[in-house]
């Protein structure tokens, strides 16, 4: 997918996840342990890129669903070929401030995952909340130079926290990925 080495051992092909690539994986590398990625998961990926993370939740999730939305077509066209050899992923073409487009599609998903490094990014998750199944596990992934260039990260992914438990939903963990992703957390909630 992006050049990661496929190392076999006892028959079996493993693929190297990278920290520096997938924030979810900075995630795990940090000590995160908040794992809603089950093998029979849907998941909803908002800010999918060219899809080199949604590839890896694509091999855990092996026989969920993964609805991957990304705005820019650019990136859109290296998703499409990826959901070419991928039955479990389905790729929107999207806005996801705009969540009514394709929500009918989605319906209830066990795990929103949201990584678009926009100013708006807590507003954006919240509105595709809607589509989380209530105990079901949200991950916005907080990039504070978006949101603010000045304000110091640790204040940003505070305000982030407190935005979503003043919507009502429980943080589990908020999580610097520092050194792999520097500026950047990863603000974990379940709903009730
Ligand atoms: C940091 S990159 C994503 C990297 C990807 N999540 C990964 O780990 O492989 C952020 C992506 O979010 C997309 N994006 C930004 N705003 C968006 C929006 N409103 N709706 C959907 N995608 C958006 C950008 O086009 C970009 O591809």
């Amino acid at each position: 997918m992006y050049g990661e080495s496929l190392p076999v051992e006892a028959a079996v092909e493993y693929r190297r996840w990278d920290a520096n690539r997938s924030k979810l994986a900075a995630y795990l590398k940090c000590g995160g342990r908040r794992w809603p990625f089950g093998e029979q998961a849907s998941v909803l990926y908002l800010g999918a890129g060219s899809g080199t993370t949604v590839s890896h939740i694509s091999d855990v999730c092996a026989r969920g669903l993964i609805t991957a939305v990304e705005v820019s077509s650019r990136s859109f066209r290296n998703l499409l070929t990826l959901a070419e050899r991928r039955a479990n992923l389905v790729p929107v073409l999207g806005d996801a401030s705009k969540p009514q487009t394709y929500a009918g599609r989605v319906g209830s998903v066990d795990v929103v995952y949201q990584d678009v490094a926009q100013r708006d990014q807590e507003s954006i998750f919240l509105k595709n909340l809607g589509m989380l199944r209530s105990g079901g596990t949200g991950f916005l992934i907080v990039k504070a130079r978006s949101a603010d260039v000045t304000a110091p990260p640790t204040r940003v992914f505070a305000a982030a926290k407190e935005a979503l438990m003043s919507s009502g939903f429980s943080v589990m963990d908020v999580r610097s990925l520092a050194p792999f992703q520097t500026d950047h957390a990863a603000v974990v909630v379940t709903k009730p």
